[in-house]
């Protein structure tokens, strides 16, 4: 599995303990920074690491800000990307055996560094489903080609 990383300057101690879990689970990455001091712009992250998710270079991003938010508004706009903010358990795992979710968003101002890597290990090792969640997924893919 290929993984492309990424957060704006909001995000960058989480950013390093869930590439510290990839790296355990021997996860091929791609950290894309952000290598910053001052502040930066998440779309500028997180639009071009949902773009190389779309093209099929890497099979999930995750992307990490403050919040989470701007970062999953930001890939949810690139065609093919289903991005999905998480701050427990229970929908990082729900997510991937439901909605085949490709990007994982977390904000580093609302969860701590050990919540953040169990979310971003479960999230990575769970599988989609498919069967009846497979039609739902269709239907989102069929929306976007229309
Ligand atoms: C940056 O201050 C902050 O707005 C950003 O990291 C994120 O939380 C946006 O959704």
């Amino acid at each position: 599995m290929k993984v492309i990383l990424a957060s704006d300057h909001g995000g960058v101690s989480l950013r390093k303990e869930v590439a510290q879990v990839l790296n355990e689970l021997e996860v091929e990455v791609e950290d894309i920074g952000c290598d910053c001091e001052g502040s930066v712009d998440y779309p500028d992250y997180a639009i071009p690491a949902a773009e190389r998710v779309a093209n099929g270079e890497f099979d999930k991003a995750i992307l990490i800000c403050g919040t989470g938010i701007g970062m999953s508004i930001s890939a949810n706009k690139v065609k093919g990307i289903r991005a999905a903010l998480v701050h427990d358990l229970f929908t990082a795992k729900v997510t991937r055996e439901h909605n085949n979710s490709n990007v994982l968003c977390m904000g580093e101002r609302v969860i701590g560094p050990g919540l953040a890597r169990e979310i971003a290990r479960t999230w990575v090792s769970t599988n989609f489903e498919a069967g009846r969640h497979e039609r739902r997924v269709s239907k989102i893919a069929e929306y976007e080609n229309k």
